[in-house]
């Protein structure tokens, strides 16, 4: 098991390259189980999830193969997609357990092969997580749906026709599953109360590039014609967004000043406002997003909500620049029920934190402490790491497989502007 020390303190002054967006790339590698022709998509991390799903792929019977970096200014790492032939349409337990956002292979799989038996994800650290508005989407889109043994089994042998799929709440994943099956449906779908994160409208894009006809993707009303067949094409993943205003706060924190390149304003605004509110000045240049301190720290109030409000997947990130605000902060998780497991860590470093309910108060404290902290889950991982940039003396970071689910070369990218931190194995 590996772990991270971080020494606080360091000022962070530079230039991050933000990479592709983990939550673009995994739907956007399912999207080629929709055509019998090769694509290829650009700009992609190099991130565990990628590799769990890639496995996943195979295992269905697309040839995945890797290339070398894009070129022209992005990091990512290219990778061609061959669905020619599935042989096979089942997403087995023990793959789908890592990684639960492989549910996100039920609907093209279903669209293209007319069947598609997916192991139930499970739940995971920050909450139950069922996939019930991912079934309902695909029944009204023409899909017999049962469940048995811990799998559901997805059928459509005649193809899937289109229907109106009408969402009581937002969901991400649902949205996509439904968007992706109703691509390759017969007739005309309309989504409801879509999701309108940045990552739809990401696989929207490519979707129209492979030839499906869809209006409305980023708003909460997606309407689908569905075409008989999709072609191959080559797409660049979109810039992480979570992953960028992870590294805002970080500039905030250690009163330093960043330049995420690649970062794009417009799908960070909410965070970005809460930032400002804070202490931050930001600012678009042409290849980014800048975020410096203007000298203060003030607490914030936050409610976790659906795009374009603030993302819960910035949460712990925020509840980490709370601990050392001035001031109290009141941040109330609103999409899950279990987000709060980095709050004890953060105690263990000095944090003043109590919970109640959904909501978490902050009060902040003159410093934090170093010492030994767990990571429980990705985003929590990361609010550890960052406390660890200003507590005094050393943190550590244990269990980082959780954080290397999501976030590429961390400790690259925080030493080249300052940061004093070093991977080592436990
Ligand atoms: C996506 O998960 C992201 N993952 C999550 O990021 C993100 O936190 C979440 O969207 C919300 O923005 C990927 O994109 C791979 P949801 P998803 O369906 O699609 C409930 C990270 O850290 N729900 O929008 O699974 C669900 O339990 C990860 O990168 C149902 O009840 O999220 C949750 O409370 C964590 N039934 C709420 O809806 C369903 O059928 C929103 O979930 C589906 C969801």
């Amino acid at each position: 098991m590996e772990k991270l020390v971080i020494t606080g303190g360091n000022r962070l002054e530079g230039t991050v390259d933000i990479s592709g967006a983990k939550n673009a790339a995994l739907p956007l590698m399912c999207a080629p189980l929709l055509t019998d022709e090769p694509m290829t998509l650009t700009n992609l991390p190099r991130l565990a999830d990628i590799t769990t799903l890639s496995d996943l792929l195979n295992h269905l019977g697309v040839t995945v193969t890797i290339a070398g970096g894009n070129g022209g200014g992005l990091t990512g790492r290219s990778m061609t997609f061959d669905a020619s032939n599935i042989a096979d349409t089942v997403a087995p337990y023990d793959i789908v357990r890592k990684m639960r956002a492989s549910i996100i292979v039920l609907g093209p799989l279903v669209a293209r092969a007319g069947e598609a038996i997916v192991s139930l994800p499970g739940g995971c650290a920050i909450g139950n997580r069922p996939i019930d508005l991912h079934l309902k989407a695909l029944e009204a889109l023409g899909a017999d749906i049962d469940l048995e043994d811990g799998y559901v089994r997805a059928s459509a042998p005649k193809g899937l026709s289109g229907g109106t799929v009408r969402f009581p709440f937002v969901s991400v994943g649902a949205t996509e599953n439904a968007l992706m099956a109703a691509a390759l449906a017969k007739g005309t779908s309309v989504i409801e109360n879509a999701a309108r994160e940045p990552e739809i409208a990401d696989l929207a894009n490519c979707l129209i590039a492979m030839g499906a006809k869809i209006e409305g993707a980023g708003t909460e009303t997606i309407t689908i014609e569905g075409v008989d067949r999709l072609h191959g094409t080559t797409y660049a993943v979109m810039p992480d967004r979570i992953e960028a205003g992870s590294y805002a706060v970080a500039a905030l924190m250690t009163r330093g000043n960043l330049l995420l390149q690649n970062a794009r304003m417009a799908d960070i605004q909410a965070p970005m406002d809460v930032l400002s509110e804070a202490g931050a000045i930001i600012s678009e240049e042409k290849d980014g997003v800048r975020v410096k301190s203007n000298g203060h720290l003030q607490g914030f109030n936050i409610v976790t909500q659906p795009f374009p409000a603030f993302p819960t997947d910035m949460q712990a990130q925020f509840m980490a620049l709370a601990t050392v605000a001035d001031g109290a902060s009141v941040i109330t998780e609103a999409i899950f029920e279990n987000r709060f497991m980095h709050v004890p860590e953060l105690c263990r470093l000095g944090a003043d934190i109590t919970v109640t309910g959904a909501s978490a108060t902050i009060r902040g404290v003159p410093s934090l402490r170093g010492a030994q902290v767990m990571a429980t889950d990705l985003r929590a991982s990361m609010s550890l790491a960052l406390a660890g940039l200003v507590a005094d003396g050393d943190t550590v970071v244990n269990r980082l497989y959780h954080l290397d689910r999501g976030y590429e070369r961390l400790e690259e990218k925080l030493r080249n502007v300052g940061a004093q931190i070093e991977r080592v194995s436990a």
